[in-house]
């Protein structure tokens, strides 16, 4: 079924240089793009987007990161859009993450694994509700989709 799930290049992926390899990985897969921004993550949307960890011991820690700098913020479409984009992100902790995946292949430190990813479809309504409007979600079709779906 067509989804749509919010992924973000957290600070770290944007300070060391990585947006353009994260969103290949999605684009090739078959993914299509249908909003994405830039932008430095305010405290307090920070807390509603995470707003399952509150109370968690890394929770200030975790806060403290996704505001430090600007992330990409985007949104992608397509069949199992949610459930697979999470495995090309591979598991939290990127020491335990399968090799060929984001995490797996970049990254080490679970408080620094470059990507966020929804992990439901409710999840995904509320995190694109948050972060995007609308009229920032952009309708195309592409000669590709026949291929792909
Ligand atoms: P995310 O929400 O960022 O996509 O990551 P996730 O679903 O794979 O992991 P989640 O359990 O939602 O945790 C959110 C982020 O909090 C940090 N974390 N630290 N020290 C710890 O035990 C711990 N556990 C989680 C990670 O940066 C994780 O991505
Ligand atoms: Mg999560």
């Amino acid at each position: 079924m067509t989804e749509q799930s919010f992924v973000m290049v957290k600070p770290d992926g944007v300070e060391r240089g990585l947006v353009g390899e994260i969103i290949q990985r999605i684009e090739r897969k078959g993914y299509r793009l249908a909003a994405m921004k830039m932008m430095v993550i305010s405290r307090k949307l920070a807390e509603k987007h995470y707003a399952e960890h509150v109370g968690k011991g890394f929770f200030q820690e975790l806060i403290d990161f996704i505001t430090s700098g600007p992330v990409v913020a985007m949104v992608w479409e397509g069949e199992e859009a949610v459930k697979t984009i999470r495995t090309l992100m591979g598991s939290t902790n990127p020491r335990e993450a399968a090799p060929g995946t984001v995490r797996g292949d970049l990254a080490q430190a679970t408080n620094f694994n470059l990507i966020h990813g929804s992990d439901s479809t409710e999840a995904a309504r509320r995190e694109i509700d948050l972060f995007f409007s609308p009229d920032e979600l952009c309708e195309y079709s592409r000669s590709l989709d026949r291929w792909i779906q």
